[in-house]
């Protein structure tokens, strides 16, 4: 009998309980049909046969209980979902089906391993059988209709299994209690979560219910796909007209710049200096690196200086032309910054042509010189150059103009080396149209969307950034728009929710982040991300493959930790690595596992004068053993849509999410939809698809 109250759960048995339901229900008959025979009034008999029957439907369950039980380890349902089935609501997320797991699953995942239960996790001879006429009799076209029967007819007893892999037996093991539905609380969602899998195990899928029922909550929602997976941006869509939001939808592709929506990464901050931060970030770093790296950021930052101060729009474009060449900038700026200082320099027009036609003259004929290594500067911006010196301006923004203008241009050019080539990429062609959008061009029908917009306005990004065409220019702008993110943050977190929006009863939207593929786009921008974004009611969710790649793309044990540290929600599906698999059991406490030891003992004695010569025991001896309540191996070999996680402060669960079920969702209109069947025909699946080539051409 199966009682909570037992220190050992017998369930891997046969189901005895069977004998005795099917006697129980034996003697009911012969009560209800020969009463006379057990020498029963009719009432008497009536009442006896309902108490068997009752009894006997009740071991009869138990029997049935323990039978399901076995079955569930080796079979699993298929679970699909459809958008419409979806529970969406205000409090919690939903992740799918499960259980909490606790030392009983972990006493029962035990028993399993044990050599005499082994029969328990295989499958039954005739499922194998059946497996096996399938293979042998594939091209017999005789066998053709059992074959579609086995395998496909609802009745069939032998039924494949779903192609899922993997250990049922993980789950399984909690299918004893039941199954309940696994959400997290909205607002343990702004300590951010990380789900980690290796590939082609579930991640994406679960991103697309996450994001379906942010979409569908109202929530901001932005959605990075690095590989440009077809299905996310179709869910996307079709749930933007679910909930009434295809306005506020925008499209995002670095790989289809025609449809695309335009993007300025470097024209939104809350400081200049971010702009160079953003610039700069995407260089290499380490050793030598560094400290051209730090020149290539000042550089940077006096170019966007001055066009913040000459009231331009920075974007790469303007960074790209004046990075070759600072002179024109140079020029404008001292031009600008004397225009409105008129009054302490009433005369400085007439003064710089004079020492502009000086310039020109040059130092033979009785002009000036321009020094060594100023040979190639205009005579209008030495003349400038000259003003400014002589009368010891001291503007800040000048003096760094200045300072860089003393550079040879040989020389800075060599400085700055390393970031001609990343603006070169960033600029060129379509790219560029997407990336230093043209705000005056009212003709262009592509929308041109920034971070405060998208939060006012409630919208819905899906930005593809093709990191398989060009990683490097999906990485600057995938970092660009992380740190553009997190300048928002900052700005909300300090100013309060409802800054800069007139009517203090304001309420911010919730902002749900999705990074699919994380390892690819994250850089030191991440980290302030995570730490500010949660006090501003963003929510960040990452997807990744191991967690080794996050510390090799930080190149920082440290910041991988701090970044760890922040997440504070862990999902993970199959891992291949047991490090990763660590990351989730190391938090976990050890538990108990019982162990029932049999101990047989015989003993002869030959000693004269006593009555025995021969004693036996024969005793079950309960001994206990201490064991991790989740493995590390168990994480290697869950089942494909599977996980654990820690929810909650850390409480384990079990989880079976759902596979997103596309039949249902609306076509997306023909433009889109050549698009989406183009996202699909370059997807790749393999391990590290970031550095195939994208074509056979760059093979051969
Ligand atoms: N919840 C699930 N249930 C069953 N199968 C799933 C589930 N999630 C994913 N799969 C299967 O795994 C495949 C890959 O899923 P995907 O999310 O693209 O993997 P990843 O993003 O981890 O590489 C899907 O096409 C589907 O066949
Ligand atoms: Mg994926």
């Amino acid at each position: 009998m199966i009682s909570d109250n037992y220190p050992v759960e017998a369930l891997l048995r046969p189901p005895v309980e069977y004998f005795a339901a099917a006697a129980y229900f034996a003697v009911a008959i012969i009560i209800l049909s020969a009463p006379e025979l057990l020498m029963m009034v009719p009432v008497v008999s009536y009442a006896a046969a309902t108490l068997m029957l009752l009894r006997g439907g009740q071991r009869f369950l138990q029997a049935f209980r323990v039978r399901r039980y076995q079955k569930g380890l080796r079979r699993l349902p298929y679970y699909r979902m459809s958008s419409s089935k979806l529970p969406v609501s205000n409090q919690l997320l939903f992740l799918g089906k499960g259980f909490s797991w606790d030392q009983r699953h972990t006493q029962r995942l035990a028993d399993l391993e044990r050599y005499e239960n082994r029969g328990y996790k295989v499958n039954s001879p005739l499922y194998r059988l059946s497996r096996r006429i399938e293979y042998k009799f594939e091209h017999a076209r005789m066998a053709a209709s059992l074959i579609l029967f086995l395998q496909k007819s609802r009745f069939s007893p032998v039924r494949p299994l779903p192609p899922l892999g993997g250990n049922p037996a993980l789950h399984g093991v909690g299918l004893l209690e039941g199954e309940r539905d696994i959400c997290i609380s909205l607002d343990d969602r702004n300590g951010h979560m990380l789900v980690l899998g290796t590939t082609r195990v579930g991640k994406t899928r679960l991103l697309e219910i996450i994001a379906a029922q942010d979409i569908r909550r109202g929530d901001v929602t932005i959605v990075f796909d690095p590989k440009g997976d077809a299905d996310v941006f179709r869910r996307m869509f079709a749930e933007a007209i679910a909930a009434d939001r295809l306005d506020n939808f925008f499209f995002f592709h670095l790989g289809y710049p025609d449809v695309s929506a335009r993007y300025n990464p470097v024209g939104n901050f809350s400081r200049v200096t971010e702009v160079a931060s953003r610039i700069a970030g995407q260089l290499p770093g380490e050793g030598q690196s560094q400290a051209f790296r730090e020149f290539v950021w000042r550089y940077v930052n006096v170019i966007a200086k001055a066009l913040t101060a000459l009231g331009r729009k920075t974007d790469y474009g303007q960074i790209k032309y004046y990075g070759e060449d600072i002179e024109g900038l140079f020029v404008d700026y001292l031009e600008h910054y004397l225009g409105n200082n008129v009054e302490q320099h009433s005369d400085w027009v007439d003064r710089v042509n004079e020492y502009e036609t000086l310039f020109k003259i040059g130092p033979k004929d009785g002009g000036l010189g321009k020094g060594r290594g100023f040979s190639d500067r205009s005579d209008r911006a030495m003349a400038l150059h000259k003003y400014f010196k002589d009368h010891e301006i001291r503007d800040p923004v000048a003096h760094s103009l200045i300072k860089t203008f003393d550079f040879e241009k040989g020389y800075l050019d060599k400085l700055v080396g390393s970031l001609l080539p990343l603006m070169e990429k960033l600029c060129t062609g379509k790219t560029a149209e997407l990336l230093s959008p043209n705000y005056e061009d009212v003709e262009d029908p592509r929308p041109i969307f920034d971070w405060p917009q998208i939060i006012r306005t409630g919208g819905i990004v899906y930005v593809g950034l093709d990191a398989l065409s060009d990683p490097e220019v999906a990485a600057a702008v995938g970092n660009s728009m992380f740190a553009d993110l997190t300048s928002v943050a900052g700005r909300q977190y300090k100013h309060g929710t409802s800054h800069g929006v007139p009517g203090a009863d304001y309420k911010m939207p919730r902002v749900s982040i999705l990074c699919d593929e994380f390892n690819e786009l994250i850089g030191d921008e991440f980290i302030p991300l995570l730490n500010k974004a949660g006090g501003a009611g963003f929510q960040v969710t990452v997807f990744t493959q191991t967690w080794s790649d996050v510390i090799a793309r930080l190149n920082d044990q440290a910041k991988a930790g701090q970044v760890g540290g922040n997440l504070n929600t862990l999902l993970m599906l199959r891992v291949k690595e047991l490090a990763t698999a660590e990351l989730l059991t190391k938090q976990l406490k050890d538990v108990e596992v019982n162990h029932l030891m049999t101990v047989s003992a015989g003993k002869a004695t030959t000693e004269a004068g006593e009555g025995t010569n021969f004693s036996a025991t024969n005793e079950s001896r309960n001994t206990t053993q201490k064991m991790s309540l989740i493995h590390p191996q168990d994480l290697t070999q869950l089942s494909k849509g599977q996980c654990f996680g820690l929810v909650d402060g850390g409480k384990p669960v079990k989880i079976r999410l759902p596979l997103p079920d596309n039949s249902d969702l609306d076509a997306l209109p023909e433009n889109l939809e050549l698009i989406a069947r183009d996202m699909q025909d370059r997807y790749t699946t393999s391990d590290s698809w970031y550095q195939y080539p994208s074509s056979l051409q760059e093979v051969t």
